[in-house]
């Protein structure tokens, strides 16, 4: 078994995991959120300071939450892409510093694949192939993954808004603030998902055809926002819950049809839209219907964290794949392609 620390700074959380094999031992997490509230997103060189300051600290907490110290860390992760590059370069910096001042492998990995390595944790399933559907801020996407390091095929993605995108778009719309997700979510509990049927993104037949698995939630948002202005009295909740009811349902319709016509019976949501506790719910009634093996994992290790970069380093290590070089670098626009540096 091998104790890694996993490193992830590729938006604005500043985050620490450390893990023993599959076995998660501290999940740390600094988030400068606060700070790009009222910019409505993101500053990326606001995040890159805040990553800076924040990184020693995190650091000696994950180490005392696991109750290792450093020199009993066997190897050293850290998200090497997709993300912002400045945000990123400070948490490849960090690590490659950790790792050359151990003397332990380096592995840079890939953001998205860490999403899903999460799963693993604290578990001992074996099931591949599986269906996986990745759903972030930047990203979502419908993945055949037969082995999450070395081979996964993308069958489908959106094209255009990720979903997590759409969900931050609309927030902003209804003047809910930043991140949109987990206010949506809250307000949505308030309301009826049948108040207003938004348009479900390329579902039509003609759209099918070309479009199986892809996703596109822009012309949801339009939708949503014109109702809003044509309707003076709508009451946010009734708006949030229908919104999240149609990306829910089209995220859903859209996995459960690849398992079904990939006959795989396995399906795997990560990514930080996978804490949305409709779609949670949702999947969970789906699957049970159709007797497909769901596997979500916590809501803590949805969103960013560093926990899920050790979890891949921890899996890289386990199937021997070699190490990345010290000076790796970081690829801001990096595809599920390239797993381990
Ligand atoms: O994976 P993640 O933490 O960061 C990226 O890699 O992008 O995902 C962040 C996204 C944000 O768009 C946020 O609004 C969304 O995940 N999110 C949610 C929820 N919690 C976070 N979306 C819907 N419901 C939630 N409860
Ligand atoms: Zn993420």
């Amino acid at each position: 078994m091998a104790l890694v620390l996993g490193i992830e700074t590729s938006c604005d959380e500043t985050a620490v995991g450390i893990v023993d094999g599959r076995k998660l031992l501290a999940n740390v997490i600094s988030s400068s959120v606060d700070q790009h509230a009222r910019f409505g997103g993101v500053v990326p060189e606001v995040a890159s300071r805040a990553h800076l300051e924040a990184m020693p600290q995190v650091i000696k907490q994950a180490l005392n939450d696991a109750g290792v110290n450093l020199k009993d860390i066997d190897a050293v992760a850290v998200t090497a892409g997709p993300g912002l590059i400045g945000a990123l370069l400070i948490g490849v910096s960090s690590a490659s510093a950790l790792a050359l001042a151990l003397d332990k492998p380096l592995y840079g990995v890939n953001h998205l694949s860490a999403h899903i390595a999460v799963d693993q944790l604290d578990s001992d399933k074996k099931s591949v192939p599986t269906i996986s559907l990745l759903v972030s801020g930047g990203h979502s996407s419908i993945l055949k993954v037969n082995n999450l390091a070395t081979d996964v095929e993308v069958m489908g993605s959106t094209i255009d808004d990720a979903a997590g995108e759409a969900f931050d778009k609309i927030a902003r719309v209804m003047g809910l603030g930043f991140p949109g997700g987990p206010v949506i979510d809250k307000q949505a509990q308030l309301g009826d998902p049948n108040f207003v049927e938004f348009p479900r993104g390329l579902t039509s037949p003609a759209d099918q055809s070309i479009h199986q698995y892809n996703f596109s939630f822009s012309g949801l948002k339009t939708a949503v926002a014109r109702y809003i202005a044509q309707t003076p009295d709508h009451k946010k909740a009734d708006v949030a819950a229908s919104f999240q009811e149609a990306v829910v349902d089209v995220l859903l319709s859209k996995s459960l049809a690849a398992c079904q016509e990939s006959g795989i019976d396995n399906l795997v949501i990560a990514g930080g839209v996978a804490a949305n506790s409709r779609l949670r719910s949702l999947a969970s009634q789906r699957c049970e219907k159709l007797k497909i093996n769901l596997s979500i994992p916590p809501g803590n290790l949805c969103t960013d964290n560093g926990a899920m970069v050790a979890a891949l380093g921890s899996m890289a290590i386990a199937q021997g794949i070699r190490p990345s070089q010290i000076g790796l670098g970081a690829d801001s626009a990096a595809s599920m392609s390239r797993v381990i540096w």
